[in-house]
């Protein structure tokens, strides 16, 4: 039997792509005010080696990223499988997502989480619209990574540590 298109609910959709496990990144900027602001997201990739790009996705609805966008300069931080508190604070719309939260300026004065397992100082590239959600392409100006730790991973509706490996 074929599925229709109409037939793909968004419920449906995310009943399939539950399987699907991501990592979990913080995109964040500081403000002209100096105050730092940010979003939980997983659909961070990288895209291309040489130049450096990463990419990500933001729903259109989120209240977070128009402040962002405007200043073009902002950090992804890696999120590690302790830190599972950080990523229900910057999943939360609105609020002050980063009070209690340990950070300090990266070289281009982005926010760098102190418990962040690797961050990427960033600008934007290119923002595309893509259906619900735009598409941010950014060009990579550093990145840092700690030498051990593993990422926390989202998967079936929650988060997850890996096994083996470091
Ligand atoms: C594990 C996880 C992954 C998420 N991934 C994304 C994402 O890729 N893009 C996005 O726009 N929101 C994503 N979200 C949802 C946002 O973090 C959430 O909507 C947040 O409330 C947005 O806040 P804002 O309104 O302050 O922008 C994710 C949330 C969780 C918990």
């Amino acid at each position: 039997m074929t599925t229709m298109r109409e037939d793909i609910t968004p419920d449906r959709f995310r009943s399939v792509m539950r399987h699907v496990p991501t990592g979990v990144v913080v995109v964040a900027a500081t403000t002209p005010d100096g105050a730092p602001v940010g979003l939980a997201v997983g659909s961070f990739v990288s895209v291309s080696l040489a130049p450096p790009l990463v990419g990500f996705f933001v729903a259109h609805d989120s209240t977070t990223w128009p402040r962002i966008e405007p200043l073009g300069r902002f950090t992804v931080n890696v999120l590690a499988d302790d830190d599972e508190a950080t990523c229900r604070a910057f999943a939360m719309r609105g609020g002050n997502k980063f009070a209690g939260v340990g950070w300090h300026p990266s070289p281009m004065g982005s926010p760098v989480l102190d418990t962040a397992l690797a961050w990427f100082d960033c600008t934007a590239n290119t923002i595309s619209d893509a259906g619900d959600h735009r598409f941010v392409l950014a060009d990579v100006h550093d990145l840092s990574a700690r030498p051990a730790g593993r990422p926390l991973v989202f998967c079936h509706g929650t988060y997850q540590r890996l096994g083996d490996g470091s």
